[in-house]
């Protein structure tokens, strides 16, 4: 679940989030699209709670967890980066290490990962955990398309399992298309679009959408 209104985020004189209304009932999907710098990343940190508003309301399902942009790994091997703070989920770390391909990656050291394996390891890390709401910035953005297929099915199957709330942020129309129910578009920090993915991709109906559109990776 998530309620947001008049939600503002400015830095100095330039505001880079203006999203008067944000509703998401428990169990929906959105993605997020939009150029570098359209305030993306900005929206998913205030849904957090990792950035404060300069103005308006946040109020969300708890608890969540969020996925940075960046990936990083912590000290030590891939199966204990898993299990950290989770009290000794083994079979369920290797079963999610499993459906990443990460399995023979297990006992080597998390630093030594490429950056797609570093990106499924963080989403595993993740995935170890319940939850009610999950935030995801680009989390198929270091991934080949086989890679990304595997994070949309574990995503998937999370949900399923959870209920949760899921909002994503992505730069391919694939993933919206796969993961989310609705597609959110924004421009300079505000909506531009917002509605079915399918019928946003299918039939954009205006210039900026329609250029935006064919510019997307596919
Ligand atoms: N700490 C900050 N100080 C000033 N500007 C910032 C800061 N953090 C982000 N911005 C600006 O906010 C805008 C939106 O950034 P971001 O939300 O990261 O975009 P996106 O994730 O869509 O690429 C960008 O122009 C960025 O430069
Ligand atoms: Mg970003």
């Amino acid at each position: 679940m998530i309620e947001v209104h008049d939600l503002k985020k400015t830095y100095r004189d330039r505001t880079v989030l203006d999203l008067p209304a944000l509703s998401l009932a428990q169990g929906e999907t959105l993605a997020l699209a939009g150029a570098n710098g359209s305030g993306k990343t900005t929206l998913l940190r205030l849904l957090a709670g990792t950035l404060k508003p300069t103005a308006g309301t946040v109020k969300t399902a708890k608890p969540l967890l969020y996925l940075p942009q960046k990936s990083y790994a912590f000290r030590g091997t891939v199966l204990q980066n898993v299990l950290l703070g989770t009290q000794g989920k083994k079979q369920q770390a290797m079963e999610l290490l499993e459906k990443l391909e990460l399995l023979p990656f297990a006992d080597k050291k998390a630093s030594s990962l490429s950056g797609g394996e570093l990106q499924r390891l963080s989403v595993c890390r993740l995935l170890i955990r319940p939850c009610n709401l999950l935030l995801l910035d680009e989390p198929t953005s270091a991934c080949d398309p086989q890679s990304a297929t595997l994070v949309l099915q574990a995503l998937e199957a999370y949900r399923k399992e959870t209920g949760c709330t899921l909002v994503l942020s992505t730069h391919t129309p694939r993933v919206a298309l796969e993961a989310a129910g609705r597609l959110l578009i924004l421009r300079d920090g505000k909506p531009e679009a917002d509605g079915a993915p399918q019928a946003l991709l299918q039939s954009p109906d205006s210039d900026w959408l329609r250029a935006f559109i064919a510019g997307w990776r596919i």
